[in-house]
């Protein structure tokens, strides 16, 4: 991908609202269980990517795009599930918090709004895992974590703004961003109320 793309795009605001303060506690009260939750979250993130891959394989661009991002997100579970090993985390499956399934929800069944809206909710996930996991580098109160958490932020960065340029590549832009705008009020009520599970979107 050109770097000059993303910079072609008028600049997105995704979020609706930031994240709580209560969050932040939360998640630094209870790092192993974020830890074993973010592990959960890439290998997620990479299984969003290949699933694309696999249902639309004739748009060449997001192939390639979508490829790199995978091959990401792996990597980012190799590195999380190291730390678990560290830390002595045995691997578990985890409840996952409302968030991930009220935002597929919103995906509609019909194409071509079912490509644009996968597109829009991986993209508003990648966009709050971003600003989460670089308050987690802020306010982690171990240094070695908190630098691993730093060393996430370019390509989390990078993940959002590539789902936007696919979204502005395969539709039309007022109609990806009037969409984006309503996805990205339900993103934010999602999060409205604490899950009282620790969790990466909680
Ligand atoms: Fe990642
Ligand atoms: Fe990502």
């Amino acid at each position: 991908m050109k770097s000059n793309l993303i910079t072609e795009l008028p600049k997105i605001n995704a979020l609706k609202t930031p994240t709580s303060s209560a969050w932040v506690e939360q998640a630094i009260s209870n790092l192993d269980t974020i830890l074993l939750d973010h592990a959960q979250c890439e290998r997620k993130a990479a299984g969003v990517a290949l699933n694309l891959i696999f249902r639309y394989p004739s748009n060449a661009k997001m192939v390639r795009e979508l490829t790199k991002i995978a091959r990401e997100e792996l990597e980012h579970f190799e590195l999380v599930n190291q730390w678990l090993d560290r830390r002595n985390i045995p691997m578990r499956p985890l409840q996952p918090p409302p968030y991930g399934a009220g935002l597929k929800a919103q995906i509609r069944s019909q194409e071509p709004q079912r490509f644009l809206d996968s597109l829009l909710v991986s993209g508003l996930i990648e966009a709050r895992s971003h600003e989460r996991l670089g308050l987690i580098a802020n306010y982690c109160p171990e240094p070695e974590l908190a630098k691993f958490y730093h060393s996430l932020m370019a390509s989390e960065a990078r993940h959002f703004g590539v789902y936007w340029i696919l979204a502005d590549t395969y539709f039309d832009r007022e109609l990806f961003l009037s969409r984006l705008d309503e996805l990205a009020v339900v993103e934010s009520e999602l999060l409205a109320h604490l899950h009282p599970e620790p969790r990466v979107h909680s």
